[in-house]
């Protein structure tokens, strides 16, 4: 297949000045609590990534030089997916206790590196924010003469739960006070409210989470605080204005499904713009790619890994989960793929089930209710109608009749059914695998294969049928009078 133009992921091409020597701090530790979760919150998925992927990713895409995440709840998990997802590219500090924001901080910073002249601190729970939002606060940093700390500031209608931007006399950003430490309605009803985006030099960040104390309703170390910190020691705080919609943190699963739409309807779009039919009700993971000129059917699910190629059809209701679907493939309705690849123009569905490690070769067609498992199917070949295919080799060309199972598995071992190019195999057999079946050999409908088939050969393998004359009659008579006979005995 051609790989689609529209992939998404794709790092910043170069990274701008203001990222040398930047370092981004990604706050990760908290339980989230208001989650009620064994899994920690940052790990919760949308889109098909835990929330803490797209944050890491905002950084790395704003060419930030080193990347660190701050653990602690829930660490190893959170270690291992960010091992997998982005290797070496990202550190991790641990924060032993969660005191809250300012301490995790605080641990993010003993692992910045000697050359690091900036950090760039905000939280991991804000999966809606992108590379320019972060990037922004930094280069304000940098264009803004004397400035010593930067922070995103945006407006909503509704504030309630986030940290709200005080202003002095002059206007300028004097303190964030959290909701719970708001001391009038006032305070309460400024809708200016603070998203968690922070860029200071590392010097100024470490002397001002240095001095943070647990002085608040929560007992905790607020990372907020280094805002009146700078200000009461007259320096200047300058706040970047950033969009409101995409900066929304997830605390509960009620703000998750809600940031889940929002980063749903920009999958959706940006596929659209890039030459996709995607009709309404469709679901796409962040991580799929799609040709141009794909259809994708209302209450198709496409997870995972999965990329489509040009001009595929994926109907409605297919659920497809790190799937390659080649250049022009029919995927009819219901039809579910598992880790499994699709050639050009192949034919699937409706109803399919292909599992894991399923190839489909161009051309080759899988019918409705027929299931595959690590099978190949060759070129052109036909499997149309109610079949096992498990762990099989299909040569191009051959034809599967209804109802035939590949006996693949004794109960202790799962064992290969061979096929080769251009055979026949009858309806409603079973080959009873290991077992090689030639190239041109027929198998005759309701065969029990157990003995490989040379090629060209007939193999047929059923009771002799034998047609006896004018028994129907006989034999309604008969069970009649068995019938009558058991009435009058009553
Ligand atoms: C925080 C801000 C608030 C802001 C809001 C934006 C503070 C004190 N408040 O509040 O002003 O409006 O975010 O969404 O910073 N974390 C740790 N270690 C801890 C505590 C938290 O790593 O000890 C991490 C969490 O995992 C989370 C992030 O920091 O990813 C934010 O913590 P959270 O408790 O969600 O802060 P909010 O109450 O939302
Ligand atoms: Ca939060």
């Amino acid at each position: 297949m051609t790989k689609p133009a529209n992939a998404p992921n794709a790092p910043a091409a170069t990274a701008p000045k203001a990222f040398e020597k930047t370092a981004a701090i990604i706050l990760a530790a908290g339980q989230g609590t208001r989650m009620k979760s064994t899994t920690p919150k940052v790990l919760h998925t949308i889109a098909g990534r835990p929330l803490v992927h797209y944050p890491v990713r905002a950084a790395i895409e704003a060419g930030c030089e080193e990347v660190i995440v701050v653990v602690g709840h829930g660490r190893v998990e959170v270690e291992g997916y960010l091992k997998k997802a982005f290797g070496d590219r990202v550190k991790t500090a641990l924060q032993e206790e969660q005191r809250g924001t300012g301490d995790a901080a605080r641990a993010g910073l003993t692992r910045v590196g000697a050359e690091i002249a900036r950090v760039l601190v905000f939280y991991g729970d804000a999966p809606l924010l992108m590379a320019d939002d972060v990037g922004a606060v930094v280069r304000s940093l940098v264009d803004v003469e004397g400035a010593v700390l930067s922070l995103a500031i945006c407006e909503l209608a509704d504030p309630t739960g986030y940290g709200r931007i005080l202003r002095g006399a002059d206007g300028n950003v004097i303190e964030v006070r959290e909701q719970k430490d708001c001391k009038s309605d006032a305070e309460r009803a400024i809708r200016e409210i603070n998203p968690g985006i922070y860029a200071s030099s590392v010097e100024f960040m470490r002397e001002a989470v240095g001095a943070l104390t647990p002085n608040n309703a929560q007992g905790e170390l607020y990372l907020t605080d280094i805002v009146a910190f700078a200000a009461n020691l007259g320096k200047r705080v300058v706040p970047v204005t950033s969009r409101a919609e995409v900066l929304v943190g997830v605390n509960d699963r009620a703000q998750l499904a809600d940031t889940e739409g929002t980063m749903a309807a920009r999958i959706v779009r940006k596929h659209r713009v890039a030459g996709v039919t995607v009709r309404a009700g469709a679901r796409i993971d962040d991580g799929v790619e799609i040709a141009a000129d794909a259809i994708i059917e209302t209450n198709a699910v496409l997870r995972g890994t999965t990329t489509i190629g040009k001009g595929a059809i994926v109907d409605v209701g297919c659920v497809l989960t790190n799937a390659e679907i080649g250049d022009a493939v029919r995927l009819q309705p219901y039809s579910v793929v598992t880790d499994s690849k699709v050639g050009l123009r192949a034919q699937i569905g409706p109803f399919s089930h292909l599992r894991p490690e399923s190839v489909i070769e161009e051309d080759a067609h899988i019918g409705n209710f027929v299931e595959t498992k690590k099978t190949r199917m060759g070129k052109g070949a036909k499997a149309n109608h109610l079949a096992y295919l498990g762990d099989g080799i299909v040569g191009e060309g051959s034809n599967v009749g209804a109802g035939t199972i590949f006996c693949n598995y004794d109960g202790f071992q799962k064992h290969t059914t061979v096929i080769g190019k251009n055979a026949f195999i009858g309806s409603d057999s079973q080959l009873v695998a290991p077992v090689t079946i030639g190239d041109g050999a027929y198998v005759g409908t309701g065969t029990t294969v157990t003995r490989d088939v040379p090629a060209d050969a007939l193999a047929i393998g059923r009771a002799k049928q034998e047609n006896k004359e004018g028994y129907g009659t006989r034999l309604r008579a008969r069970l009649k009078a068995a019938k009558d006979a058991a009435a009058t005995k009553k």
